[in-house]
């Protein structure tokens, strides 16, 4: 069970040493490149390198390009929606993200704050700060939800942290997502419905505090008012962290208009065919994907 609580993705290569990945991350200046100094009031501030980049990233699914080539940057504190008609290639992209073994990279880069993370495991990805959301989020038979976010947490943090420790952590952001306090006790999404399994992920993205939040149709399944306290919770989260860096995944407008986005992209075929501000979105809802489509 301790590869659940590292690595939120099933089917990881978890014979892959990563220790190397460790020691970078905590020594991050090392093999990075540098960077300029720009004045900062008083200070002297590091520049440092945009947050999330993907710098044309080419990934295959069993030996068949999925993404030709995407690039994106997610600044700090910054919220991006990616939109797409289905099969267009967002999970494939969340999840080559997260580094599910099952998405090959095939060229480009995925950096961390000017770290190449392209090769690291999901778990030193998430150690590192990166969390997902998963469109369809995995049961798990026997694992409680508050022993996965102790483990998650624990991991996360390098340290043991105890269930009483979370319990109210977790009470309170239940309470916050309109969820049963008896929530914490079932199986992790075993029996949970749609709804409670997304509202799940919007609780692990509270508890787990991420640097980079990426949500993949984290509204999918929800009726409006379940989508309003999954959005409120996410704004909640963001609120307290304002450095954390979003990309939502969504087929629909309606989830924007609870978590305005600084940018908006639109992926159709494995590309990004559009990039834009929130007007874009708009413009998506009255036209559909009809403009875009090859
Ligand atoms: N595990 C997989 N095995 C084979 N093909 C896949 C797999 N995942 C995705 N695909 C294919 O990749 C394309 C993009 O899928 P996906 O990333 O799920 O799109 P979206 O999330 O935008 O609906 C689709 O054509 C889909 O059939
Ligand atoms: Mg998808």
């Amino acid at each position: 069970m301790i590869q659940l609580a590292t690595s939120r993705l099933d089917g990881a290569d978890r014979s892959r040493p990563h220790a190397h990945n460790q020691d970078r991350l905590h020594a991050p200046d090392r093999g990075r490149p540098h960077f300029p100094y720009r004045s900062s009031g008083n200070r002297l501030k590091d520049v440092s390198a945009p947050l999330l980049e993907i710098d044309g990233l080419h990934v295959s699914v069993d030996g068949t390009e999925i993404l030709h080539g995407i690039d994106l940057l997610v600044g700090e504190g910054e919220l991006h929606a990616l939109m797409g008609p289905n099969g267009s290639g967002k999970s494939t992209l969340a999840n080559t993200l997260m580094g599910n073994p099952a998405y090959e990279v095939t060229g480009g880069a995925v950096r961390l704050r000017g770290e190449d993370v392209t090769a690291w495991a999901p778990d030193a990805r998430a150690k590192a700060g990166m969390f997902l959301a998963f469109q369809y989020p995995e049961e798990v038979p026997g694992v409680p939800v508050v022993q996965f976010l102790r483990r998650a947490l624990s991991a996360r943090r390098g340290m043991d942290l105890s269930v009483l420790e979370l319990r109210l952590a977790i009470m309170e952001w239940l309470g916050r997502l309109g969820m049963d306090p008896a929530f914490g006790d079932r199986y992790l999404n075993e029996g949970f419905s749609g709804g409670e399994k997304k509202r799940n992920e919007v609780l692990q993205l509270a508890v787990l505090e991420p640097d980079l939040a990426i949500l993949d149709e984290t509204d999918s399944g929800l009726d409006i008012d379940a989508l309003r306290l999954v959005a409120g919770g996410v704004q909640e989260v963001r609120r307290e962290r304002a450095a954390m860096g979003t990309l939502v995944v969504t087929h629909y407008q309606r989830l924007l208009e609870e978590l305005p986005p600084e940018r908006v992209h639109i992926m159709v075929a494995g590309r990004i065919v559009a990039s834009g501000g929130p007007e874009l979105a708009i413009e998506l809802e009255r036209s559909g994907y009809e403009p875009w489509l090859p």
